[in-house]
């Protein structure tokens, strides 16, 4: 994983006011909890005393207590109650657990995987989404992230995954596409056609007024939106799990419909389709093999998977730093 980001974990919504979540991510166990306010906890899912899952304990005025002998965890992961040395003693400063820097906005909880002196104020986003609304769902998926990320950037599967939907047309020529990468975001314009047995791809160069296709973008370290238009997008969240597992998160969001009832319709088939088209995406990718890309790997890439190579370079700069 690369370091120092805030990596998408969780969607709001799954983390409820009265009971703390258990949940592995970023190949660690995690408590999260609210207090009374919403703030989230997130702890090393570990009790320091005897190993305990402090996610089966309860939350008690905003701190979470071990379920085993009720030692008492801060957010800072620090233990402040000790109930078999009294009420009235410190513990030790060796009792604590690792904890870390969360942030929620947009019904989104990120994670800071990083060093505490390095953190950002606040994670990048799609900030223009604030004003859609938008409907959701996950998918787990036995590939590392980078697999089902780079899944996303393939403008070359379109028209054999997705024949019956997306990739209707049979475009199967890809010209460039073109790739501008700006810090952390990779948007890269999408420019198939049909292949008529004559023309050769268009090199990116060669490509005159891009801005006008059709584009997709990738911020780093882990979500992406396809713009569709300016009033439809599709969103994805790829949140590692471990080296083999991801959950993608995807949200269909739209701001041509506010009427109530139309809107969650029009969300509700948003999502339905989403479905469907990340059903083909996965059939294919969790059988790719090695499960976690890197940028030296044995694949022969081609023109059309530039926004990968793009991808795995940059990832690679970030690992380095
Ligand atoms: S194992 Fe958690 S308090 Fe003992
Ligand atoms: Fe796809």
């Amino acid at each position: 994983m690369i370091y120092n980001q805030w990596y998408v974990i969780l969607e709001s919504k799954e983390l409820k006011r009265n009971k703390p979540l258990r949940i592995k991510r970023l190949n660690r166990n995690l408590a999260l909890w609210r207090d009374k306010e919403g703030n989230i906890g997130c702890i090393d899912d570990k009790c320091c005393h005897r190993g305990v899952s402090l996610s089966c304990g309860k939350i008690v005025d905003g701190k979470l207590e071990c379920p085993f002998h009720g030692f008492i965890y801060n957010k800072s992961g620090i233990v402040e109650v000790i109930p078999a040395i009294g009420k009235n003693r410190k513990p030790p400063e060796t009792m604590k657990v690792q904890a870390y820097k969360t942030f929620e906005a947009f019904g989104l909880i990120w994670l800071w995987w990083g060093d505490d002196d390095k953190v950002t104020t606040e994670p990048f986003f799609f900030k223009e989404l604030g004003s859609f609304s938008y409907s959701s769902f996950k998918d787990h998926w036995n590939v590392h992230y980078s697999r089902a990320i780079e899944n996303q950037l393939d403008v070359v599967h379109l028209p054999f995954v997705h024949k019956t939907t997306i990739g209707r047309g049979n475009k199967t020529l890809v010209n460039g596409p073109v790739v501008i990468r700006d810090k952390e975001l990779i948007t890269f314009y999408v420019y198939n056609i049909e292949d008529d047995g004559k023309t050769v791809p268009l090199k990116p160069d060669e490509i005159a007024d891009y801005e006008r296709l059709f584009h997709l973008q990738f911020h780093y370290p882990n979500i992406w939106q396809n713009y569709i238009s300016d009033k439809i997008r599709a969103f994805a969240a790829f949140v590692p799990v471990d080296e083999e597992n991801s959950i993608v998160y995807i949200r269909y969001y739209q701001n041509l419909i506010r009427i109530p009832l139309l809107k969650e319709l029009m969300n509700y088939i948003g999502k339905i389709s989403s479905i469907i088209i990340l059903r083909q995406d996965k059939r294919v990718v969790i059988t790719q093999l090695p499960v976690k890309s890197s940028a030296k790997m044995d694949e022969r890439l081609i023109m059309g998977d530039k926004p990968i190579v793009e991808y795995r370079k940059h990832r690679e700069e970030l690992m380095e730093r």
